[in-house]
């Protein structure tokens, strides 16, 4: 099988090594791909949707992969399906999940599925209005896609007013916020829970734990993740139980019956408060850096379950799970998240007489170019993912930080606390 992924992150570069285990794949691409992706499979430059898909006509292409939410929300699957192509990943129509938080709360709303009280508006008044009937923290977010930014928790009444204001006036994220939600702030823990769906059916993976604050402790400002584990012992069967029957069940049979099926990833932005779980929100891809820790979990072969996902066949699939934990730690660049730093050469030491380390710790590279001469760089701002396994998440975490220690680059930063959570329990 001949298999396209779309996309350029760590994300990405974890699906590819999935993949690449697997023996039914034949060749690999990446559009467009990074620095390291090229070990993987050949990156391409191709970015309109068309020519993607007279590549895949011209290139004996099974599958296409989706990884990031842009392509989606912009209808690369409705070009591909239209031209008789099999792609994995939603409709634009299904990807408003995503695209809209006003769709996609709007819909948990006619769909009885548990999320936080909210408003949509437009209107800076109604917003005043409702924003007088919370206690703080109160939520305010912007409409549309901002790249994970769109979200303030504010500490006041007064706070959540000036943010509406500011978003609503178009000076906060452009058109981006020219509708809100305000919602009531959801005091729990916070799982990843990602299904993937073909239409009807689905195969729900183990449960992860995102770090998205820059700093230890969750200090700091939001960031894309600074590392992820799975799977979290802070989920069990009876929360397992709880999302089938009253989230992905009647959100399946809810996007069915409104013409848009959704095929693909369907990630699950939980809350889990007093021991229920209620809906942040949703996104229609693999979360970063979760995908690169849920990736090596899978022991069925991945090209089974993304092919049968994007078939319609998800029913005779049997997808397992090794039974393992996996940790996996974001290296950022210095001024991460806040502004682009210098490119800088990667050197990882090379690992000798340590074969369980070799086999139990690997690396997942993101923001990284390669240069003329050949080397890597660091030229994004989340650069790779060292990810470790093992039967413990101490066992994983250990790993997943010995590889940290034999990476190079100046400026690099990274938690030394990924996995807490699950140590602390
Ligand atoms: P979102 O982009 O909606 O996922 O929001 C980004 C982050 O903000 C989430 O991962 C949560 O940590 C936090 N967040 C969003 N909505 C709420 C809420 N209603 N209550 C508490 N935290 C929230
Ligand atoms: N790790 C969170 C996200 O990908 O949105």
């Amino acid at each position: 099988m001949n298999i396209l992924i779309i996309g350029a992150g760590g994300r990405e570069y974890s699906i590819g090594m999935a993949l690449q285990k697997d023996e039914n794949i034949g060749k690999l691409y990446f559009a467009p791909g990074n620095g390291a992706t090229d070990e993987l499979g050949e990156n391409l430059t191709i970015t309109d949707f068309n020519e993607l898909a007279d590549f895949c006509e011209n290139n004996a292409i099974d599958l296409t992969i989706v990884g990031p939410e842009a392509p989606l929300v912009e209808g690369i699957v409705d070009v591909f399906k239209a031209r008789g192509l099999t792609i994995f990943g939603p409709t634009a129509g299904a990807a408003q999940l995503e695209g809209s938080k006003i769709f996609m709360k709007n819909f948990l709303a006619r769909h009885n599925v548990p999320t936080a009280k909210y408003i949509e508006t437009n209107s800076i008044e109604d917003a005043y209005k409702f924003i007088n009937t919370l206690d703080a923290p109160i939520v305010v977010k912007a409409d549309g896609l901002c790249g994970g930014k769109g979200v303030i928790i504010a500490q006041s009444r007064d706070e959540a007013k000036k943010a509406s204001a500011e978003m609503l006036s178009g000076n906060a994220f452009g058109d981006a916020g020219t509708s809100i939600v305000v919602e009531e702030f959801l005091d729990g823990y916070e799982l990843s829970v990602f299904a993937i769906c073909d239409g009807k059916d689905y195969v729900v993976l183990p449960a992860a734990q995102d770090h998205k604050r820059l700093l230890n402790n969750d200090q700091g400002p939001n960031t894309g993740g600074m590392g992820a584990y799975a799977p979290t012992p802070l989920v069990n069967d009876e929360i397992y139980r709880k999302l089938d029957e009253r989230v992905i069940v009647p959100t399946l049979k809810g996007m069915e019956a409104e013409g848009m099926p959704f095929t693909g990833v369907l990630f699950i932005g939980v809350m889990v408060v007093k021991g229920e779980p209620i809906i942040l929100e949703y996104n229609v891809r693999f979360g970063d850096p979760e995908c690169e820790e849920l990736m090596p979990l899978l022991k069925s072969p991945a090209s089974e379950l993304f092919y049968k996902a994007a078939t319609g066949d998800l029913k005779n699939a049997k997808i397992e799970f090794h039974d393992k934990y996996a940790v996996g730690v974001v290296m950022a660049s210095k001024d991460y998240p806040y502004k682009n730093s210098a490119p800088a050469e990667i050197i990882v030491d090379e690992i000798v007489h340590d074969d369980i380390f070799k086999e139990h710790a690997h690396i997942s590279y993101a923001g990284v170019t390669r240069g003329e001469d050949g080397k890597l760089y660091a030229t994004g701002g989340r650069v790779l993912v060292c990810v470790g396994l093992g039967d413990t998440i101490a066992k994983a975490q250990k790993r997943a930080y010995m590889l940290v220690g034999q990476v190079h680059y100046a400026g690099k930063q990274c938690r030394t606390d990924i996995a807490y959570q699950a140590l602390e329990i």
